[in-house]
C-alpha cells in the first residue's frame, strides 16, 4: 500500500498524527489542513478552515485521497465525515449522529443508562427548579455540566451549593453556553483516579488502542484552572488486569455495541474519560476523537499498522487488524504561554526545537505555533507538547523534561509534576 492520507486539524494531537503516520509503511504521503509548522515537515499543508466541511471534502476529493483522519471533535460535529462518506473518501471520524457522544452530554448519559455501561447517577434538567431538585437529591460535591460542547468550560465541580447553583442559573438564565447550555447534567460526584482509555472501532468490532492519563490543571500538584491539557503519560501503572477487562469489555465494546443497536453507524475512535472508583470504572465522559495530549504519547508508542487499521476503520470492516503498542513508556509535557488558560501574548520567537529534537527519545510537537519571516514563533495557549520515549515512565520523564529545557520563549509556563507520581510507581504499567 502507499496510501495518501488526509489529516485535519492543527494542534498537537494532529502533529502526532501526522508524525506517525508519516513514518507508516503504508503511508505514501501525508496532507493536512490546516496543519501547522512542525506539521509541515511531516506533510503538505492547505491553508483550509477544518470546519469548512465543503472545501475540505472538495480537497480530499481533488486530492484522491485515500484516508481522511480528522483529528478535533468541531469538524465531526459539524458533519464533515458525513459529507467525506456520501462522497466515498473512507473517513476516520464518526458522523454526526457519533459525534453526539462528545457533541451531547445528557445524550451519551442516557445511551450509558440504557445499554448498561457503567457511569455516575446523573439528571438532565431545562429548567432551574429541576436542577435544584438534583443538586439536593444527588448531593455534595455537586457536579453541573452544560449538556454540549464548552471548550472544556462547561464542567463545574464543588463542594459550595451556591457555585452549583450558579453554573445552573449561568447555563439555564444567562445563556452563558448558548445552545450548548439550555440542557444541564447534574450529575453524582466520584471518586477516585482518572484515566482516558482510547479504542479503534469500524461501528461492530473494537480494537483496544491504549489508556493514558492527563493532566488538566495549569498548576503543579492539580491546583489552578483547567486547561485543554497539561500533559500526558502512558501507559497508566495504576490500571491493573480486572479493571482493564471492565474498561475494553464493559465500557468500550459495550458503548459500539449501544451506538450500533442505536442505528449510529460509528467509524473512528472511542475515547471514555473514567474514574476507576471502589466499585470498578465509571465513566466520566466520551469523546469522539483522539485526546491532545493523549495522541502524542500514544502515537510514539505504536509500532507499526495504524493507518491500515484506520483504513479498516474507515471502510467499516477492521477484520482482525490490532494496533500494537511498544513495551515502553511515553511522557509528553506541553509548554504553554505565559497567562493560558486565561489572556495570554503570542508571537514570540521559540529557541531550541533543533536542540531539543536532538534528544534521543524525545519528539517535539507543534500545537500552537506559526512561521513568521521564516521563524517559528508561538500561536496559541499550548505552543508546543515535548514527547519523551523510555523504557519505564521514569525515564520517558527525565527525556521529556531534558529536551523540554532546551526550549525557550518569552513567558514559557509549564508543569514540572507530569508523571512524577506515575514515576514513582515505577513500571512501564
Ligand atoms: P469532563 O469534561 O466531563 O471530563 O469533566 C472535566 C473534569 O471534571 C473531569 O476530568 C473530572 O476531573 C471532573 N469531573 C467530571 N465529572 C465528574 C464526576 N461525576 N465526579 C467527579 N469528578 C468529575
Ligand atoms: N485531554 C483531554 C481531551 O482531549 O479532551
Amino acid at each position: 500500500m502507499s496510501l495518501r492520507v488526509l489529516v485535519v486539524g492543527g494542534g498537537g494531537r494532529e502533529h502526532a498524527l501526522a508524525w506517525r503516520l508519516a513514518r507508516d509503511p503504508d503511508v505514501g504521503e501525508v496532507l493536512a489542513v490546516p496543519g501547522n509548522p512542525g506539521i509541515a515537515a511531516e506533510a503538505r499543508c492547505v491553508a483550509l478552515d477544518p470546519t469548512d466541511v465543503g472545501a475540505v471534502a472538495d480537497l480530499a476529493e481533488r486530492e484522491g485521497v485515500d484516508l481522511v483522519v480528522v483529528g478535533p471533535e468541531a469538524p465531526l460535529v459539524a458533519g464533515l465525515a458525513d459529507e467525506l462518506r456520501a462522497r466515498g473518501v473512507p473517513t476516520f471520524g464518526p458522523g454526526r449522529d457519533g459525534a453526539r457522544l462528545e457533541g451531547s452530554k445528557a445524550w451519551a448519559k442516557a445511551l450509558c443508562e440504557r445499554y448498561g455501561i457503567p457511569t455516575g447517577r446523573s439528571r438532565a434538567v431545562t429548567s432551574v427548579a429541576d436542577g435544584l431538585g438534583a443538586l439536593d437529591e444527588l448531593g455534595p460535591p455537586y457536579v453541573v455540566k452544560a449538556d454540549g460542547l464548552a471548550a472544556g468550560k462547561g464542567v463545574v465541580v464543588t463542594e459550595d451549593r451556591e457555585r452549583a447553583v450558579r453554573a445552573l442559573e449561568d447555563c439555564l438564565l444567562r445563556g452563558a453556553f448558548g445552545e450548548a447550555g439550555a440542557t444541564v447534567l447534574v450529575e453524582e460526584h466520584l471518586a477516585g483516579r482518572e484515566v482516558s482509555a482510547f479504542a479503534l472501532t469500524d461501528g461492530r468490532r473494537v480494537v483496544p488502542l491504549g489508556m493514558a492519563q492527563d493532566f488538566k490543571r495549569a498548576l503543579d500538584g492539580d491546583a489552578g484552572p483547567n486547561t485543554g491539557g497539561m500533559g500526558a503519560y502512558s501507559p497508566v501503572p495504576f490500571v491493573d488486569a480486572a479493571a482493564a477487562r471492565a474498561i475494553w469489555g464493559g465500557v468500550l465494546a459495550r458503548t459500539a455495541e449501544a451506538l450500533a443497536a442505536e442505528g449510529v453507524e460509528y467509524r473512528g475512535v472511542l475515547y471514555a474519560g473514567l474514574m476507576l472508583t471502589a466499585d470498578g470504572p465509571r465513566v466520566l465522559e466520551f469523546n469522539c476523537r483522539f485526546g491532545d495530549p493523549e495522541a502524542q504519547v500514544l502515537m510514539p508508542r505504536i509500532r507499526e499498522g495504524l493507518a491500515r487499521a484506520l483504513l479498516a476503520c474507515a471502510r467499516g470492516d477492521l477484520g482482525d487488524q490490532r494496533v500494537e503498542l511498544d513495551d515502553g513508556a511515553c511522557v509528553t509535557v506541553v509548554a504553554a504561554s505565559g497567562g493560558y488558560p486565561g489572556a495570554h501574548e503570542t508571537g514570540f520567537g521559540i529557541e531550541g526545537l533543533e536542540e531539543a529534537a536532538a534528544i534521543p527519545g524525545a519528539v517535539v510537537f507543534h500545537a500552537g505555533t506559526a512561521l513568521r519571516d521564516g521563524r517559528v514563533v508561538t500561536a496559541g495557549g499550548r505552543v508546543l507538547a515535548v514527547s519523551g520515549l523510555g523504557d519505564t515512565i521514569g525515564r520517558a520523564r527525565e527525556v521529556a523534561y531534558e529536551a523540554l529545557a532546551r526550549i525557550r520563549f518569552r513567558g514559557m509556563h509549564h508543569r514540572s509534576d507530569i508523571a512524577a507520581a506515575a514515576a514513582a510507581e515505577g513500571g512501564a504499567g
